[in-house]
C-alpha cells in the first residue's frame, strides 16, 4: 500500500524560495512513489483580511506556479481547498471536540494575532481547519517546513481525541515529515527571521520564485552578512547571513555538508559566495517563470485540471465526512 501524502500551501503572499525549498521541491520529488493531495488552502487565507481580487489572482496564479515548479496532475491531485465542501464541513465538526486550550496555546496564533487590530475567529481555528484537511484523507505523511510541526502534533492530537471519543482507528495518526535541508529559509535582509510570504514585498527580504534572474540576483547580493570572511555552516546567530547562503545552496545542489564547504574553499570572500548562491538560484527558478507564463496564457486549461483536481478530492473526502457525521449522531439525509 502507497502511502498518502497530504500538504498545503496558502495562495497568499509571493511565494518564495523558503516554500519552495521547505515544501514544493519536495512534493515534487516524491509525487510517483506515494499518493499525493496538494491543496492550495484558500480558506485558511481568510483568516487574516485580504482583498477579494487579490485573494482571487493569487489563487489561481499559485495553482500555476505550483503545476510550473512541477506538480504533475496525472501523479497527483492538487486542488482548491473550498471546491471541496467537505473540509469546512470536517472542521465544524472536529472544532466540537476540540479544546479551547489547545489553540490558545498555538505559536503561530499567539504569533499572528498580536500583529492584528482585531483578530478574527477563524485565525484561532485556523489548525482545526488544517486538522480536517489532513484527516479528511487519512493522510500517512505531512510535508512542511518547521513552522507548521505544531499544528500537525496538534492534528494528531485532535485525531486521537476523535478516535477514542467514537470509534478507535477512524483516523489515520498522521506524521509532520520535515525537510532535513531547507527546513527554515531565512530572510535575506535579516537572517533572524524566517523568510516570510508576509515580508515577501519588502525589497531584499525573499527570492520570490516569480522574480526575473535579474531581481533574484540582487537580492542575493543585498544579503546580510558579517564582518568576516569565513564560508563554512555555522549555528552561531552572528553567522546566520552565511549559514542561510549556504543552506539554500545545499539545498538547491543536494550536496552534502563537506562538498559545499570544498565548493567555496576557494572563494574570494562573501561576494564570491553570493554570485555563486544566486547562479544556482536562477537556474533551478527561472525555468518555473517561463512555465508559469506560459501556463496563465491558457486559463481554461488551468481550470480543467483544477476541476479534475477537486473531483477527484471529493471522492475521498466527502464520503469520509458522512462518516464523521454518521458516527457523531448526525442523521444523514436519506
Ligand atoms: P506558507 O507560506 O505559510 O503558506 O507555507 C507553505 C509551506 O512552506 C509550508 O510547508 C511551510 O512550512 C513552508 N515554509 C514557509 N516558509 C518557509 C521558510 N522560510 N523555510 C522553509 N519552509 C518554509
Ligand atoms: N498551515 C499551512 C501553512 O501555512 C498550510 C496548510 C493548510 C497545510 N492545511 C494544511 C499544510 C494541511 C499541510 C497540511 O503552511
Amino acid at each position: 500500500m502507497k502511502k498518502v501524502v497530504f500538504s498545503g500551501i496558502q495562495p497568499t503572499g509571493n511565494i518564495h524560495l523558503g516554500n519552495y525549498l521547505g515544501a514544493v521541491k519536495n512534493w515534487v520529488a516524491q509525487q510517483a512513489e506515494k499518493v499525493n493531495y496538494f491543496c492550495i488552502v484558500d480558506l485558511h487565507s481568510l483568516t487574516i483580511p485580504q482583498d477579494p481580487a487579490d485573494l482571487h489572482f493569487q489563487t489561481r496564479s499559485l495553482a500555476a506556479v505550483l503545476l510550473a515548479a512541477g506538480i504533475n496532475p496525472d501523479k497527483c491531485t492538487l486542488f482548491i481547498q473550498s471546491h471541496v465542501a467537505a473540509h469546512a464541513e470536517a472542521a465544524w465538526l472536529l472544532n466540537c471536540v476540540t479544546p479551547l486550550g489547545w489553540l490558545q496555546r498555538m505559536t503561530q496564533f499567539k504569533d499572528k494575532s498580536v500583529k492584528q487590530e482585531s483578530v478574527l475567529t477563524g485565525l484561532l481555528d485556523y489548525p482545526v481547519l488544517m486538522a480536517g484537511d489532513i484527516l479528511l484523507y487519512d493522510a500517512h505523511e505531512v510535508p512542511v517546513g518547521e513552522d507548521q510541526k505544531q499544528h500537525v502534533e496538534l492534528t494528531r492530537d485532535i485525531a486521537q481525541r476523535f478516535n477514542s471519543l467514537y470509534e478507535q482507528g477512524f483516523f489515520t495518526i498522521p506524521q509532520p515529515v520535515i525537510p532535513e535541508v531547507g527546513a527554515r529559509i531565512m530572510g535575506l535582509d535579516d537572517p533572524t527571521v524566517k523568510m516570510s510570504k508576509s515580508l515577501a514585498h519588502i525589497r531584499g527580504h525573499a527570492v520570490r520564485l516569480l522574480d526575473d534572474p535579474d531581481e533574484i540576483r540582487r537580492s542575493i547580493k543585498r544579503a546580510v552578512t558579517d564582518s568576516g570572511n569565513e564560508i563554512r555552516f555555522s549555528e552561531e546567530p552572528e553567522r546566520a547571513g552565511v549559514n542561510n547562503l549556504l543552506v539554500i545552496y545545499k539545498a538547491i545542489t543536494g550536496k552534502s555538508v563537506a562538498e559545499v564547504e570544498a565548493d567555496f574553499a576557494n572563494a574570494r570572500g562573501y561576494g564570491d559566495l553570493k554570485t555563486r548562491v544566486a547562479e544556482v538560484v536562477v537556474e533551478s527558478i527561472a525555468p518555473i517563470r517561463q512555465r508559469y507564463e506560459q501556463l496563465l496564457k491558457e486559463p481554461a486549461e488551468l481550470d480543467r485540471l483544477l476541476a479534475r483536481g477537486a473531483e477527484q478530492a471529493r471522492t475521498v473526502a466527502t464520503p469520509k465526512v458522512d462518516q464523521m457525521k454518521e458516527i457523531m449522531g448526525l442523521v444523514l439525509p436519506a
